[in-house]
């Protein structure tokens, strides 16, 4: 069968796809699969990438790659892939999205896909565009009962009176907030404003990421995450700790800040886990997702109660990622938790 890994893509988490497109693509059982890594410029330019997997890194994957234009056929479940040389058609069994945030990981390659009519990895467009907005995962969270951060959303047009903005904040929340943009993915674009000031400044910058924001209250606790794999009746894993090496957990301490810490079952009382993998199902059943996703929770020091953050449904998949540090905790290899997410997608 043949498997079509997607990675690289338009969003600011670029660099993160392609690492994890590695480990997905090594974790392919090659007895199974014949694959197919297409990449995809920052700019939108998509290429079959020709060389090794393992040489496959952000600065050199353009380098060995064609140009190649890839449209949809559904009369045959095939990506017709225009290529220098010519016009190829290639039987695609299914697709692997490794893309992350906008373009990737929001439902818009997952339409692409459906309109090919060829089965891909995770979640369907409606559960991945409505993950990825954090102002309509609120929404959807919000009637399930589940404890959420207080926020105010901020729409583009307001920024025209930021001082305005900046007031209807100020009425609602305390300093520190968090200013997010709705769309984004690794914390790009997401400052914590201690007071006004830094607000005005978080205001700009996370505008410059999304048309839409929203400004949440801070919370004071313990960062966990945790997985779900399955379609309709999914898997929880245990939960893993974020230790942030900042004073949160943004992209530089993410990826490139050695100081921050990962710890699988750290210690956190039993009922406050089964809270946790609950919530995390109902919010992935609430989202319609499938396949799989990671949802992020706060545990808040004075109260011990459990808040939803948020839940993304590509999760990365780099040697720091969680996603497959929890699996691996429930004795589940990077090469089982692969076929099984591939498995799922033909189910
Ligand atoms: N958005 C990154 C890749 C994550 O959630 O792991
Ligand atoms: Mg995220």
């Amino acid at each position: 069968r043949n498997i079509v890994v997607l990675f690289g893509g338009q969003s600011s988490e670029h660099e993160i796809s392609c690492i994890s497109a590695v480990t997905i693509m090594k974790n392919i059982n090659k007895d199974k699969y014949n694959i197919y890594p297409v990449g995809i410029t920052k700019e939108g330019n998509w290429r079959i990438y020709h060389g090794k997997i393992e040489d496959l890194t952000v600065d050199t994957w353009v380098g060995n790659s064609n140009n190649a234009i890839i449209s949809p056929d559904a009369t045959d479940k095939s990506l017709i892939i225009f290529k220098e040389d010519g016009i190829v058609k290639l039987d695609v069994d299914i697709v692997f999205p490794a893309l992350h945030g906008l373009y990737g990981e929001d439902g818009s390659v997952q339409g692409l896909l459906e309109l090919a009519g060829i089965p891909y990895v995770g979640c369907g467009i409606l559960a991945s565009s409505v993950s990825m907005d954090k102002l309509f995962t609120k929404v959807i969270v919000d009637r399930l009962g589940i404890r959420q951060a207080k926020y105010v959303p901020v729409y583009k047009k307001e920024m025209d009176d930021i001082k305005e903005v900046v007031a209807k904040i100020e009425r609602q929340l305390e300093y520190p907030v968090f200013v997010k943009p709705s769309n984004a993915g690794s914390s790009k674009g997401i400052t914590k404003a201690h007071n006004r000031g830094e607000l005005f400044d978080g205001l700009e910058l996370a505008i410059k990421h999304d048309s839409k924001l929203l400004i949440e209250e801070t919370i004071v606790g313990r960062e966990v995450e945790c997985a779900v794999l399955g379609n309709y009746h999914p898997r929880t894993s245990n939960v893993g700790e974020i230790i942030s090496a900042a004073e949160f957990y943004d992209y530089d301490s993410k990826y490139n800040d050695i100081g921050s810490k990962t710890i699988i079952n750290p210690d956190v009382p039993k009922d406050t886990v089964k809270r946790i993998r609950d919530c995390a199902e109902q919010i992935f059943r609430a989202v319609d997702g499938r396949g799989l996703a990671r949802a992020d929770f706060f545990i808040e020091s004075e109260t011990g109660e459990v808040i939803f953050n948020e839940i993304n449904t590509l999760p990365g998949f780099t040697s720091i990622s969680m996603y497959p540090m929890l699996w691996e905790d429930k004795g589940m290899s990077n090469e089982e938790l692969v076929d099984r997410l591939i498995e799922f997608a033909f189910n």
